[in-house]
């Protein structure tokens, strides 16, 4: 395992991003551990072990900023030398159906999602390619095969699988790769304001009849972005129990 390598991750004040964080830290792996929300970023940081916090640097970011995540990668290069992981999980949802939905709704998911991981992709290859080495992980979702209600979130993360595997044909040759997480529904804040009662028609389309929990989703980004994984790239790997789509 390349413990020594960083890896910077988006959004991991809250759910999925922070168990991802954790699973690196236990990894041994040192982690930039970045979101918008401060106050998350602190209550985390409280959350964990002294002999993990050497190990972990924290660093407010809003993936939508350019100028942000420039600064982001100074901080990790300086602190732990180039990166060589990269985790583009931040993410929001602005559901209505279309003809509610208004085009600020829509923008502003595309941009949280699709631009963001275009920015991060773009701010951290330069360190991967000087060390001569990388792996990307963008997270995606099953809504991206069409999800009532979100048409902005659904088109978000299929462009992700399509930026995924472009990354990947012009990386391919400095020894980077790029690929996906799609995660079924998973029990963090994001779902955690959906009725028991959408859950449950949920649960009767996931083959083993449950949701996710994040730490299922951190064990598939861990591996994508350790050298057990070193020959699967352009790939999207779902992690959703078994779900069937359109
Ligand atoms: N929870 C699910 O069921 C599920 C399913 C499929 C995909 N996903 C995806 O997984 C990722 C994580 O989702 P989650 O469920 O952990 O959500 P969450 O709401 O618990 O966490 C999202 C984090 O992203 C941060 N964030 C939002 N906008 C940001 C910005 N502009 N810059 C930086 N950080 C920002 C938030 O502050 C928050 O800490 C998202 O991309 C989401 O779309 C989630």
């Amino acid at each position: 395992m390349n413990a020594e390598a960083p890896v910077i991750v988006t959004g991991a004040g809250s759910g999925i991003g922070r168990a991802i964080a954790r699973r690196l830290l236990a990894d041994a792996r040192p982690v930039i551990i970045t979101d918008i929300n401060e106050h998350a970023l602190g209550e985390f940081r409280g959350s964990l072990a002294s002999e993990v916090l050497d190990r972990a640097e924290f660093c407010r970011l809003d993936v939508t900023n350019a100028a942000d995540w420039e600064g982001v990668v100074e901080r990790g290069r300086a602190r732990f030398g180039e990166i060589t992981g990269l985790v583009n999980n931040a993410g929001i949802t602005r559901d209505a159906s279309m003809l509610r939905m208004d085009a600020e709704a829509f923008d502003v998911v595309i941009a949280t999602h699709v631009r963001a991981s275009w920015l991060g992709c773009k701010a951290v290859i330069p360190s991967m390619r000087a060390g001569g080495r990388g792996s990307i992980v963008n997270i995606s979702s099953s809504g991206r095969h069409g999800v009532f209600g979100q048409t902005n979130y659904s088109a978000a993360k299929a462009a992700i699988v399509g930026l995924t595997k472009s990354v990947a044909l012009e990386q391919a040759r400095y020894g980077i790769r790029s690929n996906a997480v799609a995660p079924g529904a998973i029990e963090t804040p994001m779902t955690n304001q959906v009725p028991e009662r959408v859950k449950a028609t949920w649960k009767e389309t996931i083959l083993l009849g449950r949701l996710g929990q994040p730490e299922e989703i951190a064990a598939a980004a861990a591996f994508l972005l350790s050298e057990e994984s070193s020959y699967i790239n352009a790939h999207v790997l779902d992690v959703n129990g078994g779900e069937l789509h359109l």
